[in-house]
């Protein structure tokens, strides 16, 4: 049993096998769209129907997808250990859904609209449009998805760095570690004396920071671990 608490961060790769795109594999989001045009503020402001119809696709695949076998066994391992955080980069809600009671979205939420005026937040499930009105105040074409564009602060940066720098393990799955800070938290648990593991489908960006790795696919792997930890 691993000593400490836990920190786990996940990616798009642990969703990948849930029928979610990635972002940088070889047929990624990020490969058919200039995430300048739909992932920045200045992208919204230069074209919002463009940016609300790109999410409005993803609100669409999240709402079709299941979670997978490694979302079911990172929620066995939060109900298994009371010490366990998850911080997830990933918009969609397959934790929730696969049982976690505790996800932290540092990227925010696709299943959430933020008013661009006034910051009200509230669940979204359907399409967004520019003619929506904020029930705060009153004003229609500012609403958006409530996610963490290009340019803009993540959410929840001091819980997690609190986390993270008195944590005993650090475990990032399903992410290229392209993308900071969150690529950086690896360096800042090792830093602070905690052992870190890579679980993905192949080497990150930054695997060679981390203490140990595994590889293949995350409906295999993640469980495999857990079991490791916890015990099938
Ligand atoms: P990426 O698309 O950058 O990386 C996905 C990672 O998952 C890659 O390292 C793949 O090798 C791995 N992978 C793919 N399929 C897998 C599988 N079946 N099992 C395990 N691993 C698999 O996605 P992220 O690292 O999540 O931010 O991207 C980080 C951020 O960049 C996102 O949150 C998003 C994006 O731009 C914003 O939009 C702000």
């Amino acid at each position: 049993m691993t000593e400490g608490p836990i920190v786990i961060l996940t990616g798009a790769g642990i969703s990948a096998e849930s029928g979610l795109g990635t972002f940088r594999d070889a047929d990624g989001l990020w490969t058919k769209y200039r995430l300048e045009d739909v992932a920045t503020p200045e992208g919204y402001a230069k074209d919002p129907a463009l940016v609300l119809d790109f999410y409005n696709a993803r609100r669409e695949n999240c709402v079709g997808a299941s979670p997978n076998a490694a979302h079911s066994a990172l929620a066995r391992l939060e109900r298994a250990r009371g010490d366990v955080l998850l911080v997830t980069q990933n918009i969609d809600d397959l934790h929730e859904r696969a049982g976690c009671t505790d996800v932290v979205h540092m990227h925010g939420e696709i299943m959430a609209a933020l008013c661009a005026r006034c910051g009200n937040r509230r669940p979204w499930e359907g399409r967004m449009c520019l003619t929506d009105v904020c029930p705060e105040c009153g004003m229609d074409g500012r609403n958006r998805p409530d996610v963490v564009w290009f340019g803009e602060m993540p959410y929840h940066l001091d819980r997690i760095y609190s986390a993270v720098t008195n944590c005993g393990l650090f475990v990032a799955i399903g992410t290229s570690g392209s993308v900071y800070p969150a690529a950086g938290f690896v360096s800042e648990a090792a830093a602070a004396g905690a052992e870190t593991l890579e679980i993905n489908l192949e080497p990150s960006e930054t695997a060679s920071r981390f203490d140990r790795q595994i590889y293949g696919p995350a409906t295999e792997t993640v469980p495999a671990w857990v079991d490791q930890l916890v015990g099938g």
